[in-house]
């Protein structure tokens, strides 16, 4: 099995991701986060909510509704750009995404291009396609009392989105936010939530989903100044991402995207790729947005989206860098990085050496043996005290010690606490270490 493999099969086992929709056969592109997976993830956004809201006195968050006005969509440009190239191949009439069954091309891919590849289709092995066409990403939906009978009028009056991007959400707010808070430019206005995408095809586990969760932040900032800010928010990703999380720089490498490759919106973009199980991939996207998104919603809107600097009275639509990150792709970027496997046959160990701030539980808590009432009153009260302590903290009393010890590795938990005979006699207990196996004996107190 392929490291990527031994991941999907580690999340699955022990309760990290789970196929969406599982019991009825599945939902392509979905994928639902079970009890340890939805703690992983949460820490993950906590840590990026605390570095870039909690932490700073310049970036403000916000909680947008999911299903806007569409009017921000033909602002935004996503009703009428927002599209993947599709193919279809005439002989099984499978469907693709061009650009994504081919070597070296981008979604600006041409019929032309794509026939010259002499691609064979990856279903059924013919070379017989039809002309590439431009698929809306973006999830249809009817706002309101409609119903399956009514005219194409009021069906298409009603027609809302999914949101494929938390961003316009976002822009959207940004005079509300300044008219509450005055910020001094330049400020930021961060967001986490669902964003929809009708994929074409989605794949790699994770990493390309109809339903995914992002953390952006546009940060608006004086035209003048966009590079010394593009740069600036180019070092917290890195401090986020290695520092924060853990990531290996070596593991990260950034792209400056060619102007022909760069979404509708970007003047310049640069995207950091990681190296996955399966390959190098996008992690995240940093975007100068200029003030396509602004000016597009005040010429929409009739409304200014002008601000007037306190000091100098200067008055200008402020540019926009934008670091944009898919949650999923960071999971498993974590994931990725903290699974380990040690020894070979009997003595296989697979560990995920997850950074404690990351990991599902600090310490699990067991008695060395079920059966022994003492131990266990013992291990209970330890169990609760630490509990109160620290919240994450788990009980285990199946099996022996050692396959406990084999599950805690497993999900990531850095110390198991054994409470033992000797526990009853000095109130000492065994702390073993994840990542070295070294178990040492410990004050409970100090615990
Ligand atoms: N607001 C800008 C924006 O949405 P994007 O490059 O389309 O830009 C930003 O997406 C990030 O969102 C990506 O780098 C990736 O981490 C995540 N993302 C986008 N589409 C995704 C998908 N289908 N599945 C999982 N993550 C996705």
């Amino acid at each position: 099995m392929s490291k990527l493999d031994n991941i999907v099969s580690l999340c699955k086992r022990r309760g990290f991701i789970f196929p969406g929709s599982d019991v009825y056969g599945g939902m392509a592109g979905t994928w639902d986060f079970g009890p340890l997976g939805v703690t992983v993830k949460k820490k993950i956004m906590d840590e990026w909510w605390k570095f870039f809201v909690e932490d700073r006195e310049d970036i403000y968050g916000v909680d947008a509704a999911i299903i806007m006005n569409p009017r921000t969509w033909v602002a935004s440009g996503h009703t009428a750009t927002f599209a993947d190239p599709l193919v279809e191949c005439k002989e099984c009439k499978s469907r693709f995404r061009a650009d994504k069954i081919t070597e070296g091309f981008s979604e600006s891919i041409t019929t032309e291009e794509f026939l010259n590849t002499h691609t064979k289709c990856p279903n059924c092995g013919k070379e017989n396609w039809g002309p590439i066409r431009k698929f809306n990403m973006m999830f249809v939906t009817h706002v309101g009392a409609v119903l399956p009978d009514d005219d194409k009028e009021i069906a298409e009056k009603n027609i809302a989105y999914l949101r494929p991007e938390t961003a316009q959400g976002i822009f959207t707010n940004f005079k509300n936010v300044v008219d509450a808070f005055y910020p001094d430019v330049p400020f930021g206005i961060a967001q986490q939530g669902k964003a929809f995408r009708n994929e074409i095809s989605p794949r790699d586990f994770i990493l390309r989903d109809r339903e995914c969760s992002q953390m952006e932040i546009e940060y608006f900032v004086n035209p003048k100044t966009w590079e010394e800010n593009f740069e600036k928010m180019r070092a917290l990703q890195h401090d986020f991402l290695e520092g924060v999380l853990g990531l290996p720089a070596k593991n990260l490498h950034e792209l400056d995207v060619p102007a022909a490759d760069r979404a509708h919106y970007s003047k310049r973009t640069i995207d950091f790729m990681f190296d996955y199980p399966n390959g190098e991939g996008e992690l995240m996207g940093l975007a100068y947005r200029t003030d396509f998104d602004l000016g597009n919603i005040a010429r929409e809107s009739g409304k200014s989206m002008e601000y007037r600097d306190k000091v100098t009275g200067e008055t200008f639509t402020p540019h926009v860098i934008e670091p944009s990150i898919g949650v999923e792709r960071l999971f498993l970027a974590v994931l990725a990085t903290a699974y380990t496997e040690e020894g070979k046959g009997d003595d296989k160990r697979v560990i995920l050496k997850l950074p404690e701030n990351l990991a599902p539980f600090k310490y699990c808590v067991s008695p060395l043996l079920k059966n022994k009432p003492e131990l266990v009153k013992k291990a209970k009260e330890v169990y609760k005290k630490l509990r109160k302590k620290y919240n994450n903290v788990t009980w285990d009393d199946s099996g022996n010690i050692g396959k406990r010890y084999k599950k805690q590795d497993e999900i990531g938990t850095p110390k198991c606490v054994v409470i033992d005979f000797d526990t009853l006699e000095d109130n000492t207990v065994t702390v073993r270490d994840r990542d070295t196996t070294k178990q040492t004996r410990v004050d409970i107190a100090k615990l």
